[in-house]
């Protein structure tokens, strides 16, 4: 890294930079969404700010700062390149219907070059090309801004269109279609759901230099190279969304409000600061990587394919960490299925550098001291993390070693592994099937599948992330029964703290339109009679009728006023206060019925652990 900016330096940086220009900075929403059954994972900071992007009021004002957890599970085969990680913070400013292009785009440059330093002769930037037949008109205002802001850093920008066929052409700013320059949670216009936002965005790249990507054996070089074409030379910081549309069953139409969203991968932008195309060399990955060396006697950068082992270590020890700090412990489905997936693949690729001992628990303690400052939660519990990563570790290094064998001898005679073969590998030697196929493929073979799942199948319901990373986006799911879950959700916390004592804490919570599920901390299984107590005083509450009702107060005031709930906000921001009668008071987005006497009759389904110290209670409402 830059010895003039850490990464630490670049995130408060960022925040005090948006400060100045009249943002409100607030803390990151946790990495498993809060009752959002639409999604596993938040994979961006725009998740948590969909109501507001839609015209809610924020209770902070409408321009908005942020660093947000991210953890995109598609990239996860990814992992091993110089550029990828599955997990990612995501600097983010919002404009929520104030400021929009005219003075985000000179902002964006000022940030980069004037507060960090960058160069702007080493920046490009993307716009749309525009959907006429969608209405949506072709982003000159975008290009004319940028020309105009270079200008002003005496660099002469020429607008470029169809860079994709025909590379740079001496250009600086480049027009690209929807594939590239349109961003929702879904992907390009045509992917997006009905109800979802989305619109043009206005993407930023960093040069690293024309000798990168086109080497002799580059598959990139005969092709044009253009600032899309991930031959290695150019990589995207950050990217402006003007978040101005919504899809609708008869085609986009304008929000009430045009928004930013604007993103920067602060891992990328600090490679940038390092101008080394390797996001693995910044500062936040050095002593991870220190560690793995010493340990397994290599070095990083020697040889590919045991660099790529040490990216994946890195990569995966770190979303681990954040993932199980965050409620996601290892698990056979749901979100701790991809924390099982990382910790697997991490001990896999321990195995490729001869790590034959627990290391990844190591690893977890050396990435909480780094964010110590940053997300003091995991330091907090990193005892609690760090016994979570080494069980999982050890089931998994116990069957390992044979696995690899079992799988050499099925692909001794044959180049396919059948359905059984891979219900075995997965049940007896805890192969996710997504690492078998990896596995196979390195030998030039495939897995069926469709075979295995519907061994698994024979098993048991096929959960929702066998068919994992694939995530329908769209917007949160508000239909009638999660609403109603969520504030029975409210109705269980406070009840489990009123009959099993104030140690229970939420650790996770998770709603569909069919049940509720809540994660909360507690040393033993509950016994029967503490199970029927928590039920009937819910139950009680939802008889009594209860108003519920909404109050916007600042963090201060909600810990004085006794509210419960997740604290991750600041000490002075404004968070809402949810009540229920006298009974409950919690921070929360809500929504929420209005009267506790919609829900219904409430009964729990099942008690289980959820992972050291953590019960899970799952219960449904009936009429
Ligand atoms: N939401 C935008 C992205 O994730 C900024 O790229």
């Amino acid at each position: 890294m830059s010895a003039r900016i850490s990464s630490n330096d670049l995130r408060t940086k960022y925040l005090d930079f948006f400060a100045s220009k009249g943002h409100k900075v607030i803390a990151s929403a946790p990495l498993v969404p809060e009752n959002d059954p639409t999604t596993l994972f938040t994979g961006s900071g725009m998740q948590p700010m969909v109501p507001y992007l839609l015209g809610q009021r924020h209770p902070l004002g409408n321009r908005i700062v942020d660093v947000q957890k991210c953890f995109r599970a598609v990239d996860i085969d990814e992992i091993g390149d110089n550029r990828h990680t599955s997990f990612f913070e995501m600097l983010g400013n919002w404009s929520l219907g104030d400021y929009f292009k005219k003075e985000q785009i000179p902002w964006v440059l000022e940030f980069l070059t004037e507060v960090l330093g960058l160069n702007a002769n080493q920046l490009y930037v993307t716009v749309f090309r525009g959907r006429e037949d969608l209405n949506i008109p072709r982003d000159e205002v975008s290009a004319d801004i940028w020309r105009d802001v270079f200008q002003k850093k005496r660099i002469d920008a020429k607008v470029v269109d169809w860079p994709e066929k025909d590379g740079l052409q001496g250009g600086r700013i480049f027009y690209y279609d929807e594939t590239k320059n349109w961003w929702s949670r879904s992907g390009a216009p045509a992917d997006m759901p009905v109800n979802e936002l989305g619109g043009p965005d206005s993407e930023i790249f960093w040069d690293f230099g024309e000798n990168l990507g086109l080497h002799e054996k580059s598959p990139w070089k005969d092709k044009p190279c253009h600032v899309n074409c991930d031959c290695g030379r150019f990589l995207e910081i950050g990217n402006s969304v003007f978040m101005e549309f919504i899809k609708t069953d008869k085609g986009f139409a304008g929000l009430p409000q045009k928004n930013i969203d604007f993103g920067g991968g602060l891992e990328r932008v600090a490679a940038a600061l390092n101008d080394n195309p390797d996001i693995f060399k910044i500062d936040l990955f050095a002593d991870i990587i220190a560690y793995v060396q010493e340990k397994s006697g290599e070095i990083y950068g020697q040889d590919i394919e045991l660099t790529n082992a040490f990216r994946v270590i890195a990569d995966h020890a770190r979303a681990v960490t954040f993932l199980i700090a965050d409620g996601a412990v290892p698990a056979n489905k749901d979100q701790g299925y991809f924390t099982r997936r990382l910790i697997r693949r991490a001990v896999r690729f321990g195995y490729t550098l001869g790590l034959e001992d627990r290391f990844l628990a190591d690893i977890a303690r050396i990435i909480s001291r780094q964010y110590e400052n940053v997300y003091p939660a995991i330091e907090k519990n990193i005892d609690v993390i760090a016994a979570e990563i080494t069980n999982e570790e050890n089931k998994f290094r116990k069957t390992l070693k044979s696995g690899l064998e079992k799988i050499e001898q099925y692909l001794q005679n044959t180049d396919n592994i059948n359905g059984k073969q891979a219900f075995e590998m997965y049940a007896t030697f805890g192969f996710p099937i997504e690492m078998l196929v990896e596995e196979a493929v390195e030998r030039g073979c495939q897995v069926d599948i469709d075979g295995f799942k519907k061994e698994l199948n024979k098993h048991r319901d096929l959960s929702r992330t066998a068919s994992a990373g694939k995530f329908k986006g769209g917007l949160a799911d508000h239909g009638e029964m999660t609403v109603k879950y969520h504030t029975a959700t409210h109705l269980l916390h406070q009840s489990l703290r009123t009959v099993l004592g104030d140690q229970v804490e939420q650790r996770g919570s998770n709603i569909t339109a069919e049940r509720l599920r809540f994660d909360f901390s507690y040393p033993n299984k509950l016994n029967n009679d503490q199970l029927a107590g928590v039920e009937t005083l819910v139950n009680e509450k939802i008889q009594d009728d209860l108003p519920v009702q909404k109050e916007e107060v600042t963090v201060a005031e909600a810990k004085e006023a006794g509210a419960i709930g997740l604290f991750a906000a600041k000490y002075g921001e404004k968070v809402s206060v949810y009540s229920i009668g006298d009974f409950s008071r919690e921070i929360c987005g809500g929504p929420h019925v209005e009267r506790t006497g919609m829900l219904g009759r409430f009964k729990v389904i099942k008690e289980e652990s959820a992972g050291a110290g953590v019960r899970r209670i799952k219960a449904v409402l009936k009429n």
